[in-house]
């Protein structure tokens, strides 16, 4: 299948998406597979993790991040926050600031085409290619169209070791948000 990788520069050893267009990035976005760490600290126990970014009058980001605890029809927890880029010129190195945690670095490395006005999947991560998400408009279409080809696209770059990897997160028996 095709993937519209709008490829970065390469900074601090990870690209980047040039000219992210941000309107495209915005809405809500399910994450069907992340790194293992990312599940140890922040989203432990989580499961049905879904993102939703809005823009603010300020011209920056809002963030809401909701999941289930403990199993996919757990109790919704959510956390809210926001993101801007401090280059204007480089939409895609973000920095969020989730409401009780610290600033942190949150670059989009890649994304799927734009369909109906939205990026259908993104690749996200930060300069330690520690942290990692991949984000799909919808799951199935995901597993359909693009899974195979973001695969291969996150083991070239380098997310490969117990930390970082790619681990699937399965949308199986999720109870619907609203
Ligand atoms: C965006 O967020 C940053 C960091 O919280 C803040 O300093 C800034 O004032 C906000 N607004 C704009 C327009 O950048
Ligand atoms: C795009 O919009 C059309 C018409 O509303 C719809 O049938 C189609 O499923 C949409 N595709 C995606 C990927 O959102």
């Amino acid at each position: 299948m095709f993937i519209i990788a709008l490829m970065g520069a390469v900074a601090a050893n990870l690209q980047y998406v040039q000219n992210l267009q941000v309107p495209s990035y915005l809405g809500n976005w399910h994450e069907v597979a992340s790194s293992p760490i990312v599940h140890w600290t922040f989203e432990r126990n989580g499961y049905c993790v879904r993102a939703s970014y809005g823009l603010q009058a300020d011209g920056n980001i809002s963030v809401t991040n909701i999941m289930r605890k403990g199993s996919p029809t757990g109790q919704v927890e959510t956390i809210t926050g926001s993101a801007f880029a401090p280059n204007p010129n480089t939409p895609a190195q973000l920095k969020v600031q989730l409401d009780g945690t610290p600033q942190a670095n949150y670059w989009v490395v890649a994304v799927g085409p734009i369909i109906n006005g939205s990026y259908q999947w993104a690749l996200v991560s930060e300069p330690s290619k520690t942290f990692m998400w991949v984000l799909a408009r919808n799951p199935t279409e995901y597993a359909k169209l693009y899974e195979k080809d973001v695969k291969a696209l996150v083991k070239e770059l380098g997310f490969t070791n117990f930390v970082n990897k790619y681990v699937e997160r399965s949308w199986e028996g999720c109870t619907p948000y609203n």
